[in-house]
C-alpha cells in the first residue's frame, strides 16, 4: 500500500518534511512517483501548464477526472490528490459533495483539495463527514485572482493574516488533513504551521511549512520567461527540448536521419525483384 494521508499527519508529528510536486498526465506521474515524492497534486495549474490559459478559472471537473486518471496509471507509492476546480464546489455544499463524489470514484484519487476559508468550510465538513479526505489552501488561492486584483502576496497586514490564521484553524477543526500555504510571508506561515496540528504545504511561503510544493513545469524550468521568487529550478527543460528539436530538425534535413542502422529491411531478392519492376521500368 502506499502513501495515505495518515502517513502524511504522521510526518508532521515526527517532524519529516513532507514534498509534494504536481503532475498531470501519465509519465509524469510515473517519473514523480518513481523518484520518492510524497504527495502527487493534479492541480488545477494544468490549465495553465497543459491548456495555456492565462490561469486555472476554465478549468473543468472532467480536465480534473481526465488528467487524474492518467496519472493513477503512472504512480506508485504517493499519495494522489486532486483538486476541484473553479465552480465546482463554491456553490453549495451538494454540488462540491458531488464534484469530490466524482473524482474519488472515477479518478483514482485518494483525496481532493480545495481553495478558500471560511466561506467553505460547509462543504470541508461534508466532505470529511462523508470519508473524502480533504487538503485546505488559503493565502493567494488562484482561482479568486479577478478578486485578489492579480497574483499578489496575501496576509501582509495583520487584519488579513489574523483572517488566514482563524481559516486555517477552521479548516483543521472542519476535518481538513493538510493546508497548502501559497504566497503569504514566511513569518505568518511559521505562525500557523506551529498553531496546527495537521501539515502546513508552502509553496512561496518559506522554509517553515512542514511541507513544499511546486508545481512540475515550473521546477523543470519549461519556460524561460517565468522566473517569480519562489521558485527553484531544478532543470531548464526549454533548453533541452529545443535543442533536441533543432537536432532533429538539422538531421533530416542533412539525410543523416534515419541512417540504416534505424530502419528495417526485406529480403534482398525481394528488393531487387520489386525494384526492377517498379523502377527499371522506363516509366519515371
Ligand atoms: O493547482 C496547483 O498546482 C496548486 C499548487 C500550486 C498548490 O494548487
Amino acid at each position: 500500500m502506499g502513501r495515505t494521508v495518515n502517513d502524511i499527519v504522521r510526518m508532521k508529528k515526527e517532524g519529516t518534511r513532507i514534498s509534494m510536486l504536481t503532475a498531470y498526465d501519465y509519465y509524469s506521474g510515473k517519473l514523480v512517483s518513481g523518484a520518492g515524492i510524497d504527495i502527487i497534486l493534479v492541480g488545477d495549474s494544468l490549465g495553465m501548464v497543459m491548456q495555456g490559459h492565462k490561469n486555472t478559472l476554465p478549468v473543468t471537473l472532467e480536465d480534473m477526472i481526465y488528467h487524474t486518471k492518467m496519472v493513477d496509471r503512472g504512480r506508485s507509492d504517493a499519495l494522489l490528490v486532486t483538486d476541484l476546480p473553479f465552480m465546482s464546489f463554491q456553490e453549495s455544499v451538494s454540488r462540491a459533495m458531488s464534484s469530490a463524489g466524482r473524482i474519488m470514484k472515477e479518478s483514482g484519487a485518494q483525496a481532493v483539495k480545495l481553495e478558500g476559508g471560511s466561506r467553505v468550510i460547509p462543504q470541508v465538513k461534508a466532505m470529511t463527514d462523508a470519508g473524502i479526505p480533504v487538503m485546505g489552501h488559503l493565502g493567494l488561492t488562484p482561482q479568486s485572482v479577478n478578486q485578489f486584483g492579480g497574483f499578489k502576496v496575501q496576509g501582509k497586514q495583520e487584519e488579513s493574516a489574523r483572517t488566514l490564521i482563524e481559516d486555517a484553524l477552521e479548516l483543521q477543526k472542519a476535518g481538513a488533513f493538510s493546508v497548502v500555504l501559497e504566497t503569504v510571508p514566511r513569518e505568518l506561515a511559521e505562525v500557523i504551521t506551529r498553531k496546527l496540528d495537521i501539515p502546513t504545504i508552502g509553496i512561496g511561503a518559506g522554509p517553515d511549512c512542514d511541507g513544499q510544493v511546486l508545481v512540475l513545469h515550473d521546477l523543470l524550468g519549461y519556460d524561460e520567461e517565468f522566473n517569480p521568487t519562489f521558485v527553484r529550478k531544478y532543470a531548464e527543460l526549454n533548453r533541452v527540448i529545443k535543442k533536441a528539436v533543432t537536432e532533429y530538425i538539422n538531421d533530416i534535413k542533412g539525410d543523416s536521419f534515419p541512417d540504416d542502422n534505424e530502419s528495417f529491411h526485406m529480403e534482398q531478392d525481394t528488393a531487387r525483384k520489386l525494384r526492377e519492376e517498379y523502377l527499371n521500368s522506363g516509366d519515371n
